[in-house]
This record gives C-alpha cells, structure tokens and sequence, in this order.
C-alpha cells in the first residue's frame, strides 16, 4: 500500500521520482506527488488519479531540484483528493508515507494549536516533527524524536528546508530499501522502484531509521544505536519490469507461466522426486500443519489442504491471515506454520507468522520476494520463482504457489511414508507434465475472448466446483470480480442447494469447474439443477467431460486431460483469461483495477 521513492541525485530529481514511482503504482494509484529542496526551498506537487495525471502537472509547473521525495498513494484516512495527497508538509519539513499512524488521533489532539490541512493520518508527522524543529533540533534530531512517537506500520521520508543533501528514512512495519549509486544515494519502498538507478540495495531492519546523504547512509537501530545493515545486489531479473509486447502486465503474466513454472518444478525436483535445495523441513514429525496467507495465497493455501491431506496424511488448517492473527487459536510446538505470500510483506501475514513464532515447531514461508520481511522472520523460506509480478490480480504467482506446495506435499506424503517411490515419480510426472498442457490451455485464448462478450453483460457470476476445484472456483470468482467489476461467487457444488441456487435464473452465467475426476457425476448433477432452472452453466472439463455432460449447457470449454489431483493448476488458466477478456470486453482498468493495490502493508 502506497510506495515511497527518495533521490539524492547531481541531476533534475523530479523525472527521476516519476519513473521510480511508475515502478511502484502498483503498491496503490489514488494520487501521486513529488517534493524537492530547490535553492534550500521546499516545494511541492501533488495530483489525483494515476501517476500520469502527475506527470501532466509537472509539464506545466515543474519543479526544480536535486534532492526529492515522492510518493503514490492508496487511501486509507482521507479520501483521494490534492489535499490528501502526499508529500505533507507543515513548515520545514515534508514527508511521505506508507502504512498507517495508529495514535494519530492522540497525536493531532496534542498538536491542536497547528493547522492541519487534510484529513490523513501522516500530516500528524510533519507537524509533530516541525515542533521539534521549533523547539531547536536539528532535522535528524527532529526527525529521529519524532519516530518515538509515533504507533503503527510505516516506512518513511522525511526532507527539510535548507537541507539538500539528507533525507532522513524509517521503517516499522512496512518495508524500505535505501539504494547506492555512484555519488547519488535513493530511497524506495522496494528495490524494483530503484532497479534502473542501481542494483545495489541496503534493506532496513524492523524500527531502523537511516539518514541518507549523496556520501553514504548512516542506519540507527530503534534505539538510536548506530548499526551495520549489509548491501546485497539484487539480481537482473528484478530489473525487468515491461509488457514484452502485451497489451497488459496480467497477461503477459498469464502466459509466462508455463515458463515460470517451469523454473519452480526444477528448482524442487530432481529425478523424479521432490529435492527440497537449500531447506531441511521435517513433515513426519510435525502433527499437523497450519497455513495462513490473503487472498489469491489464500486460495492457493486452501488448494493445497487437499494434497497435504489426501497425499501426505497431514491434517491442516488453513486460515485468512487477519482472522487467525487475532483469533489466536492454540498452536501446538508439533505444527508447522506455512506463510504463503507473493510479496512477503502483508501485513496480516506478517502478524500472523510473528504470532506463531516461538510456538510452532518450524515457521515457514513461501514467498516470491526473497528479501521480503516475511522471508526474512521465518525459520526457512522457500522462493516460488515467479518472477516480478506487478499486475495487481495475482496470476503466475499463484500458479508457482500451487507449484511449490504441491512439492511440499509430494515431500509431505514421502516422509510420512505416504507414498511409495512409484506414486511419487508419477505425481511429480504429472507436475512436469503441466508446463505443456497450460501451453495447450492458452491457445484458448481466442476462444475465450470471444466466448466472454456474452459473460460481459452479465450483473452476477457463480462459479462451482468439488474438491480441489471449490478452491479454484473461489480463486476464478474473485479474478472475475477484482478485475470486470461483476459480482462473482464461488461454491463448492454440493453446497448449491442450500442457499446460491435461489439466485438461479436465465440471467445468471454459472461457470462449472469439473475435470472428470471421482466427483464428476456429482459435480454434473448439481449443473443439471441450475439447468432445470433456466441457469446459463459453462462447462469447463476435459475431452471425456465436455462429451458427458456438454449436451444443452451455454457453453464448454475443452482442457487437456490431466490427473485429477493437480487439476487446479491447470484450470486457473482458463479461469484467469476469463476475468481478463470479460474485463478487456468491458473496458476496465485490467492492470490497476479500482480501489486495489498489490501489496496490502495495512491491516
Ligand atoms: C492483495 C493482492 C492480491 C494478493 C493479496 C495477498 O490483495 O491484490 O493479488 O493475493 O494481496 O498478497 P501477498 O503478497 O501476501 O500474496
């Protein structure tokens, strides 16, 4: 949620700013605003909308400068307006801000005097900062008194007035990277936004502050302790951050993956079996395993409840990371916690794993962001090689979620001794198998395209399925809603009858996700009860499903036949491109869908 960019720089800052930010509007596109120290003057300027409506500004007001701030926002206290708009700034100082202040209000009460100017929680920081600056301090001084008061999950940037070679950086909560360049030093709420400036990255600790000069960076603990934080270089991959010729992020992500998942299975397996590189989990000695993760994890999560239960014998919960965290449920020292994450930096997420830290018997997390806070705090973390995702509906990183954990369950199932060698080698067949078949599957794209002009009209979509597909279908649901804007809804088949199917009528497009697996006939009687109401189902299945039960439904669509205990991973591509041609039919933002941002660093 939002992202923060810093430049200390011998060049203009402000084209410098935007281009780091155009990496970070995926973290939120409410508003945009830069601030620069000019002839030892702060300024400022802020627009709503996407970050081209800032880059529009600048072309008619710009604005000088060699050291500056930036910011893109996603709201939380105060609507999208210039006056929300970060930076803020009360007198000498100006700030930008990712996260959220949870004793604003206490802090802007004691701060009545002042004049406040908008209704967001982060312009209680430059007031509060400014006192201290009233009151003497210098701004490092200021800047480091004010952190102690303040409560809550935050990353920020501080620039004072007279001061053209400091900004003055903090993270709690929400991450920062603090960039080197040759005689230029930048500041960024990840190492993507920096990629093009410099590959080499310094990462900030949980209650770090850093003051930041074009000579170097100085890192204080929250203590105040000077400390040393090392410098890594990221790697080259992290730096490519483009279409490669497709219209959108998401389907240029949609057809990596048979590529990306490529690259996870080879990274987990090994002559026919799971080879777990780098990691040392113990399965058979857990009793049971607990997975927590938000929203597209989550549904990968709860795919992978059915191979942990049926592959390896594992009982295992899977939790909404904002329930669990505050449910506080009972973890016993046998269970092993998985956090899965695209980003690594969910806030719930992360509560979640701090709170089973020291409970559980092992804390693992599944991440795409190596670097990540969650990668970091866990006992072991494993990658998904996904590659930057920046399309804010998550496609190829689910697609190595499921990946990487149905190779845990492969392991799972081994080490309990679940498995023989034979079934293990066919299991893992099949997983390699799968690169090919999602081949197969996206050559259904014209298909689908034009199948979806009709699904575009629709007000409302359900999507079933049984087993592993329920989860998939709550998977499809939510592609379909966060990117057209129709109301979908996802329910396993068997649950049809007690509730959605009052909402069956000739207008309701009901998309069935049915490999023919053991529960197909079920699955199929449950389509024929929509049908008998006039219920418009499209049947998803394979060649021996689509000829079973196509007869007299809407519409089919025909997958490669595949074993049916992976099939999730192959039906989210006709799931995905679904969600995206309804969406390209209804002309919605496919990239930056309303209201959303990718990486969710607010509770
Ligand atoms: C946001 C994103 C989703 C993502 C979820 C969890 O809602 O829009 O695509 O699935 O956060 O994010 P994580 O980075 O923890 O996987």
């Amino acid at each position: 949620m939002c992202g923060i960019v810093g430049v200390l720089t011998d060049h203009e800052a402000a084209p410098i700013l935007v281009e780091a930010l155009k990496r970070l509007e995926y973290r939120g596109y409410d508003s945009a605003g830069i601030a620069t120290v000019h002839n030892g003057m702060l300024d400022r300027r802020r627009a709503v909308g996407k970050l081209h409506n800032l880059a529009d500004l600048l072309v008619y007001e710009p604005l000088p400068g060699k050291a500056g701030i930036g910011h893109t926002r996603w709201a939380t206290h105060g609507g999208p307006t210039v006056r929300n708009a970060h930076p803020h700034r009360a007198g000498r100082v100006v700030v930008v801000h990712n996260g959220i202040i949870e004793n604003y209000r206490a802090l802007k009460e004691a701060l009545a005097d002042r004049e406040f100017e908008s209704d967001t929680d982060t312009e209680t920081i430059a007031h509060l900062c400014e006192t201290f600056l009233d009151r003497g301090m210098s701004p490092r001084e200021a800047a480091a008194e004010t952190l102690k008061h303040l409560e809550g999950a935050f990353a920020l940037a501080f620039l004072f007035d007279g001061e053209e070679d400091l900004i003055v950086a903090a993270r709690k909560g929400s991450p920062l990277a603090i960039g080197h360049g040759e005689g230029e030093m930048y500041v960024g709420s990840d190492a993507i936004a920096l990629s093009p400036l410099t590959d080499r990255i310094t990462y900030l600790d949980e209650g770090d502050y850093a003051f930041v000069t074009r000579s170097g960076v100085e890192i204080r603990d929250a203590d105040g302790r000077q400390v040393h934080r090392d410098t890594v270089k990221i790697a080259a991959q992290a730096a490519q951050v483009d279409k490669a010729g497709h219209k959108h992020f998401m389907v240029k992500e949609i057809f990596e993956q048979p590529t990306v998942l490529a690259q996870c299975l080879a990274h987990y397996t090994g002559n026919g079996a799971v080879e777990l590189p780098d990691a040392d989990l113990d399965f058979a000695a857990t009793d049971r395993l607990i997975m927590v993760a938000c929203g597209t994890a989550h549904y990968a999560c709860l795919v992978a409840k059915y191979w942990f239960e049926q592959i390896a014998g594992l009982p295992c919960d899977v939790d909404i990371a904002s329930e669990f965290r505050y449910r506080e449920p009972p973890v016993s020292d046998r269970a092993t916690a998985l956090f899965v994450s695209q980003s690594g930096e969910t806030a719930d997420t992360l509560a979640a794993l701090r709170y089973t830290r020291d409970k559980a018997m092992a804390v693992v997390s599944l991440v795409n962001v190596p670097q990540s806070s969650i990668a970091r705090e866990s006992d072991t973390a494993l990658p998904i090689l996904a590659g930057v995702e920046i399309g804010v509906a998550s496609t190829k990183a689910f697609m190595n979620q499921l990946g990487a954990l149905a190779c845990l369950a492969i392991l799972a199932g081994r080490q309990r001794g679940q498995l023989t060698p034979e079934r293990e080698a066919e299991l893992v067949g099949t997983l390699l198998s799968l690169p090919a078949m999602i081949n197969q599957a996206l050559a259904l794209e014209d298909q689908i395209r034009h199948q979806t002009g009709k699904l575009a009209e629709a007000r409302s979509v359900l999507f079933l399925g049984r087993g592993p597909m329920y989860p998939m279908a709550l998977e499809g649901a939510l592609k379909l809603k966060e990117i057209s804007y129709i109301h979908a809804e996802a329910y396993a088949s068997g649950e049809l009858k007690h509730g959605p199917i009052a909402l069956v009528d000739n207008n309701l497009p009901v998309i069935v996700l049915a490999p023919r697996d053991a529960l197909f006939d079920k699955t199929v009687s449950n389509m024929q009860e929509v049908m008998a109401r006039d219920g418009k189902v499209w049947l998803v299945s394979d060649a021996e499903g689509v000829a079973l039960a196509g007869e007299g439904v809407w519409e089919t669509l025909t997958l490669p036949t595949i074993d049916p205990v992976f099939a999730p991973m192959l039906y989210a591509v006709p799931a995905q491109l679904i969600a995206y041609h309804t969406a390209l039919h209804k002309g919605t933002d496919v990239d930056q869908p309303r209201n959303l941002a990718k990486s969710v660093t607010v509770e």
